[in-house]
């Protein structure tokens, strides 16, 4: 079973020992559910979307956490702004974890399974978080922080995610496709 805490040490950021507990099993069940197998994790790209994308989901999830912390804190400290750092921490950690529904292993590669084609990981990834009665808050973050939010209201936690995954995304995306700009 894998070391979610070592994997992702972020998890400590998480004040309430109750909701850390549920971002792990969040974890653990969506590796069982795909079968995975530990040493795959590793292999496991952030997407799908870039080709050769040599970073994987769990640098991505990190780095996209560190992102929202560092943007939560001048709102909180400078405009006032009224955040719940465990729902936001909890969010940006799971707010990919539906990609280990999303992808699976065909033969040797990486790619999109069957489960991901019927329900991308935003709604694989808030189901699982129901499932596992996680607070609402930290569900909606996960259900709208990609296009499938973009009709929808968003908390300013589900904001805060939303552009850091993007800010995430599009600049790796933009040096990766055009190294020499
Ligand atoms: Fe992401």
């Amino acid at each position: 079973m894998p070391q979610w805490s070592r994997i992702l040490p972020e998890l400590d950021w998480i004040a309430d020992g109750d909701l850390r507990n549920l971002v792990e099993k969040v974890w653990e069940d969506a590796f069982q559910l795909g079968g995975w197998h530990e040493d795959d994790l590793d292999a496991i790209p952030f997407t799908l979307l870039v080709k050769d994308a040599d970073i994987n989901l769990f640098d991505h999830t990190r780095i996209v956490t560190h992102l929202c912390r560092q943007i939560a804190g001048p709102l909180k400290e400078m405009q006032g702004l009224d955040i719940n750092d465990d729902h936001l921490i909890a969010g940006a950690l799971l707010h990919d974890v539906g990609k280990l529904l999303e992808y699976g292993k065909n033969g040797g590669e990486i790619a999109m399974a069957r489960s991901g084609r019927l329900l991308r990981h935003p709604l694989s990834g808030m189901g699982l978080a129901v499932k596992w009665n996680l607070p609402e808050e930290v569900s909606h973050i996960i259900a709208v922080h990609s296009r499938e939010g973009e009709r929808s209201y968003r908390s300013p936690e589900a904001i805060i995610l939303h552009h850091a995954d993007f800010i995430m995304f599009e600049s790796f995306k933009s040096r990766k496709e055009f190294p020499g700009i």
